[in-house]
């Protein structure tokens, strides 16, 4: 079937990030997740390096199956880049779905790569980064895992 990319921001990488990676490399056999990195606006936690190496930690498991890069610009040109036949996606919401639909007919449209969208296990739908990022600030704590082990740890460290 081909290489597949999945693009995102993984500010922080989260179990719901997990699931998707673990399906996509069930469904595809390489799987090459791109971490967006966007000079011009710096990211919410953690640098484009720190997102990356969180995710090559919390992927080990997975071998050589899950290759981990940087990239910045559109996401059709860094799929382009590695031949991927496919963009991995998620949606865990109706209103994350119309975006994707959107996204995934725009980038259809210019250059004809199709998207893959898949749905989480339902323990992980609720989980997000943004409210990862939140509580980890504020220094909340969670009952529920919501990340790897690592990315817990650098979220405590980072805010301590
Ligand atoms: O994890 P996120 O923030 O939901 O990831 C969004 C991301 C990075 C996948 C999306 O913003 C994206 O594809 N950005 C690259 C710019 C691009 O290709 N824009 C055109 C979209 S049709």
């Amino acid at each position: 079937m081909g290489v597949a990319f999945y693009p995102g921001s993984f500010d922080p990488f989260h179990l719901g990030h997990l699931d998707i990676v673990e399906q996509a490399v069930g469904m595809f056999g390489e799987l090459v997740i791109g971490v967006m990195h966007n000079p011009a606006k710096p990211s919410g936690m953690f640098t484009a390096d720190e997102r990356a190496d969180l995710i090559r930690q919390s992927t080990t498991h997975l071998g050589k199956a899950v290759c981990v890069e940087k990239f910045s610009g559109l996401t059709v040109d860094a799929a382009a880049s590695i031949t991927a036949s496919f963009i991995v996606k998620s949606a865990r919401t109706t209103s994350d779905f119309e975006t994707e639909q959107q996204m995934a007919q725009t980038n259809r449209a210019a250059t004809g790569i199709d998207t893959v969208l898949l749905f989480s296990s339902p323990e992980h739908q609720f989980i997000t980064s943004t409210y990862i990022r939140q509580f980890a600030q504020h220094k909340g704590t969670m009952r529920t895992k919501v990340a790897p082990q690592c990315v817990l740890e650098a979220l405590a460290k980072k805010n301590s």
